[in-house]
C-alpha cells in the first residue's frame, strides 16, 4: 500500500515511488513518494496560512480533535500495529503496546491542554508595580516540524503532533523513511476527523534534503526532532532562531547493589536490554554490578536472557525481531567482535541469522571499549564489576549521554545518592532505564538532547509564553 503526501488537507500522489521491504522477510510492504525541498517548501506555506486558523480555533476544539483521533486509532489498532511490524519489524506483541501507548498519548495530550493555565504574577511585589495587575498565557507558536525516527514509528510521531496540534500550531511532519505508512495511517486519521483543523498537519516524506528544507526555513517557529546525535548536530547549527527539541541517543546505564532483589533485577535488565532489539534511545546498555554479586547476577541474568524469544516478529511469542537492516546488523556485530579481540567475554556466543541478532550479553568488559561508550542500538548489553555504589557513579556518569539511569538497592542512602548525583534527565530506582511513561517528561542532557516531551512538557515546548500587564 502506498503512503501518499498530505499539503495540509489535500492528498497528492506520485507516479515516481520508494519501497519499503520488511526488515523480516524482505518484501516490500509499503511505498512513498519521493519528495523534494520545493514539496517541503508547499507544505510550510500552507502551514502557515492554516497556522492562522489554527490560533483562532478554540482549546474544546482541539481537545475533541484528538480525542476522536484516539477512538479512530482504537477501532483501527490490528491494522496499524500489523503496519508496524511490516515496515520496521517490531514483534506483533510489542506493534499492540505502541498502538495502545499512542492511544494514551493522544488522549493525555487532551487532557492535559484542557488543564493548562497561565499564571497571575506579583508584579506589585516591585516598587514600581504597585496598582498593577499582571499575569501571563500561553499562545500556539506557529509553525512546528516534526521529524521522526523509525524506533517508535507511531508513538513517537503522537509525542510531537499531539502536543503540537492541541496547543493551536500547524505541523508538517517528515516521518522515518523506514515507516512511511505508519506515519502515514496516523496522519489520515487527523486529517479526516470531522474535528479538525483545515490544512494543519501536512506530511512529506524523504531525507538530508528534504529535512534540511523543512528546518532551515523562516516558517517553522518550532522544529522537534527525535533520531541520532549527527542529525541533532546538523539541526541545530542550520535551524537558526527557532526553538529546538531534539531528543537524541543514549546509552543507558543502571547498578546493581549488593542490596538488590537479583532476581527482580537480572529479570528486569534481561528486558531493558533487549526489548525491540536494542534500538530504544533508552535500552538498557551498561549494568554496573558489585562484585560481592557480581557472578550470581551475571548467571541469572544469562539464564534470564536464555529464555527470550527470538524469530518472527509476527508470531505472537516473539521477544525479538531483526533489527532494522543489514547495516544495522554488520554494525553491531563489528563492535561485539572487536570487544571479543580486547579481551571481552560473550556470555552467550554471538550468532546472527539474516537480520535476527540474538540478545548478546558480554563481560569483562572496559570502560574505552566501544560496545560501553558508544550508543550501540544493538541487542549488546555489557556487564561491568565494581566495588561499590562510588566506583560505578563516576564510570556511569562518565559518558557523553545523559538519557535515563537506574539503580537497582533496598538501601535508602543510595537510592538518594543516586537520584541527585546520576547525571542523566531521568533516573529509575529498582527496574530498568528502558523505562517511560508517556505522560512523564522524557528527554536528555550533555549529548542526549535539549528539551522534553511528555504532554504538559512538549505543548510548553511548542508554545509560547505572553506577558500581560494591566495599568
Ligand atoms: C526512544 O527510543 O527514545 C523512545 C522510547 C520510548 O518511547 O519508549
Amino acid at each position: 500500500m502506498v503512503a501518499n503526501i498530505y499539503f495540509g488537507s489535500q492528498e497528492t500522489s506520485r507516479q515516481e515511488l520508494t519501497q519499503r521491504v520488511s526488515p523480516y522477510s524482505g518484501e516490500v510492504v509499503s511505498k512513498a513518494p519521493i519528495c523534494s525541498a520545493e514539496d517541503a517548501q508547499k507544505a510550510l506555506l500552507i502551514a502557515k496560512e492554516a497556522a492562522k486558523e489554527a490560533r483562532k480555533s478554540t482549546i474544546s476544539q482541539r481537545c475533541s480533535w484528538l480525542l476522536d483521533v484516539a477512538q479512530r486509532l482504537r477501532d483501527k489498532k490490528e491494522d496499524i500495529a500489523r503496519t508496524i511490524t511490516d515496515e520496521v519489524g517490531k514483534p506483533i506483541a510489542f506493534s499492540r503496546i505502541e498502538v495502545e501507548r499512542c492511544i494514551e498519548t493522544v488522549t493525555l495530550c487532551a487532557e492535559t491542554m484542557r488543564t493548562m493555565h497561565g499564571e497571575t504574577i506579583n508584579t506589585d511585589a516591585m516598587p514600581s508595580g504597585k496598582k498593577t495587575t499582571a499575569f501571563f498565557l500561553r499562545e500556539s507558536a506557529g509553525v512546528v516540524v516534526a521529524i521522526t525516527p523509525f524506533n517508535f514509528p507511531l508513538n513517537l510521531v503522537a509525542h510531537k503532533l499531539a502536543p503540537a496540534l492541541v496547543a493551536g500550531n500547524a505541523v508538517v511532519l517528515k516521518p522515518t523513511p523506514e515507516a512511511p505508512l505508519t506515519a502515514y495511517k496516523f496522519a489520515k486519521l487527523f486529517i479526516e476527523s470531522p474535528y479538525a483543523i483545515k490544512d494543519a498537519l501536512s506530511v512529506v516524506y524523504g531525507d538530508a534534503d528534504v529535512g534540511g528544507a523543512l528546518v532551515s526555513s523562516d516558517i517553522p517557529r518550532v522544529i522537534s526532532f527525535t533520531g541520532s546525535v549527527p542529525v541533532g548536530n546538523i539541526i541545530a547549527k542550520s535551524a537558526g532562531i527557532k526553538k529546538v527539541s531534539l531528543e537524541l541517543g543514549g546509552n543507558a546505564a543502571t547498578y546493581i547493589d549488593e542490596s538488590a532483589d537479583l532476581d527482580l533485577a537480572a529479570s528486569k535488565c534481561a528486558i531493558g536490554a533487549f526489548v525491540n532489539s536494542g534500538q530504544v534511545c533508552i535500552s538498557l546498555q551498561r549494568i554496573y554490578v558489585n562484585a560481592k554479586i557480581y557472578d550470581e547476577f551475571a548467571q541469572k541474568m544469562t539464564e534470564h536472557t536464555k529464555k527470550l524469544v527470538v524469530g518472527s516478529p509476527y508470531d505472537d511469542d516473539t521477544f525479538m525481531g531483526p533489527l532494522i537492516d543489514d547495516e544495522a546488523c554488520k554494525r553491531a556485530m563489528g563492535w561485539v567482535e572487536s570487544a571479543i579481540k580486547e579481551g571481552a567475554t560473550a556470555m552467550l556466543p554471538p550468532r546472527v541469522d539474516g537480520r535476527l541478532f540474538y540478545p548478546c550479553v558480554m563481560a569483562d568488559v572496559r570502560d574505552d571499549m566501544a560496545i560501553v561508550c558508544e550508543e550501540v542500538f544493538a541487542p549488546i548489553v555489557s556487564l561491568v564489576r565494581v566495588e561499590s555504589f562510588d566506583d560505578a557513579l563516576p564510570r556511569i556518569n562518565n559518558s557523553p549521554y545523559g538519557l535515563q539511569f537506574s539503580i537497582f538497592t533496598n538501601n535508602l542512602s543510595l537510592t538518594k545518592r543516586a537520584i541527585y548525583e546520576l547525571d542523566a534527565g531521568g533516573v529509575v530506582i529498582n527496574d530498568m532505564p528502558t523505562l517511560r511513561f508517556d505522560i512523564q517528561p522524557y528527554g536528555g542532557v550533555k549529548l542526549s538532547g535539549v528539551g522534553r516531551e511528555g504532554p504538559r512538557f512538549a505543548i510548553e515546548e511548542m508554545s509560547e509564553i505572553k506577558s500581560v500587564v494591566i495599568c
